[in-house]
């Protein structure tokens, strides 16, 4: 095998920084059609459990089914209001204007390809929930390669999960056309920035990475993560880097 050579690797870093979640983008710009097949023909290759691609991508263009998606999104926003769940929500309006976006459909019942018993027994759930596992980890890199195919063609991109509730599923697959036993499992929306997308809070490389056993400085206690939530997350999530610590 021929060592990666540098070049390579800058390139690729350079497309994993400048991918940034942008949550507005250019309302009349029109993602040429041959854009939508680069995208997608990076999360063709990407890898998954079993090899069983246990994927789908919808290329939503129709204004209309973009705006019922959009409804159902600012519906959402106002129920979790209401719940009082306090995650800040963003604005989910431009999901309407958003020149691309598809939707991801996983398709769960490749769950069995994975190593599972099938004879419903504690020992089949605890082999299923691993299953479950590998499946979203499957669909997860697909999508990842995806939005960073988008980013190298200079997209901004917006990874929208809001979507994953039963009631939702209810609610927009007959709109797609999605058979019932698929799930609508997120939304990947993109097009150029409204406006200049900035760099988010970002954990050093110190504190995700441990050498032989975990290193317990990069512990984290329940309360130490109920503090975070309180004092730290909407400035990770709504603000740039240098706004935090
Ligand atoms: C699995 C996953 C789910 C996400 N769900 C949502 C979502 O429902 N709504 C949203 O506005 N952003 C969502 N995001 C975007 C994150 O908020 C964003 O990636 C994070 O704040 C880091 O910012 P960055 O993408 O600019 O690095 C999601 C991202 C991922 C990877």
């Amino acid at each position: 095998m021929n060592a990666p050579t540098s070049h390579a690797f800058d390139a690729l870093m350079q497309i994993v920084r400048e991918r940034k979640t942008s949550r507005a983008f250019e309302p009349d710009f029109v993602v040429p059609s041959e854009h939508f097949d680069m995208i997608l023909e990076a999360a063709r290759h990407a890898p998954s459990g079993a090899n069983a691609q246990p994927w789908h991508y919808i290329v939503v263009t129709d204004p209309a089914v973009k705006a019922t998606i959009r409804d159902y999104f600012v519906a959402e926003q106002r129920r979790r209001a209401k719940l009082k769940m306090k995650f800040p929500t963003p604005n989910y309006q431009h999901v309407a204007t958003a020149p691309g976006l598809i939707v991801v459909v996983a398709d769960f019942r490749y769950i069995r390809a994975f190593p599972v018993l099938n004879d419903g027994s504690d020992l089949d759930r605890m082999y299923r929930e691993n299953a479950e596992r590998i499946l979203l980890q499957s669909v997860a890199a697909s999508t990842m390669s995806a939005h960073l195919a988008a980013t190298a063609l200079g997209y901004g991109v917006w990874w929208i999960t809001a979507i994953g509730q039963e009631e939702a599923q209810r609610a927009l697959k007959p709109v797609l056309g999605v058979p019932d036993d698929l799930a609508v499992i997120d939304i990947m929306c993109f097009g150029p920035p409204l406006q200049a997308p900035y760099k988010r809070w970002k954990k050093s490389l110190d504190e995700i990475r441990s050498f032989e056993r975990f290193d317990m400085a990069n512990y984290r206690t329940p309360a130490q993560i109920d503090e975070w939530i309180k004092t730290t997350r909407h400035k990770v999530m709504y603000r740039d880097e240098s706004n935090v610590d």
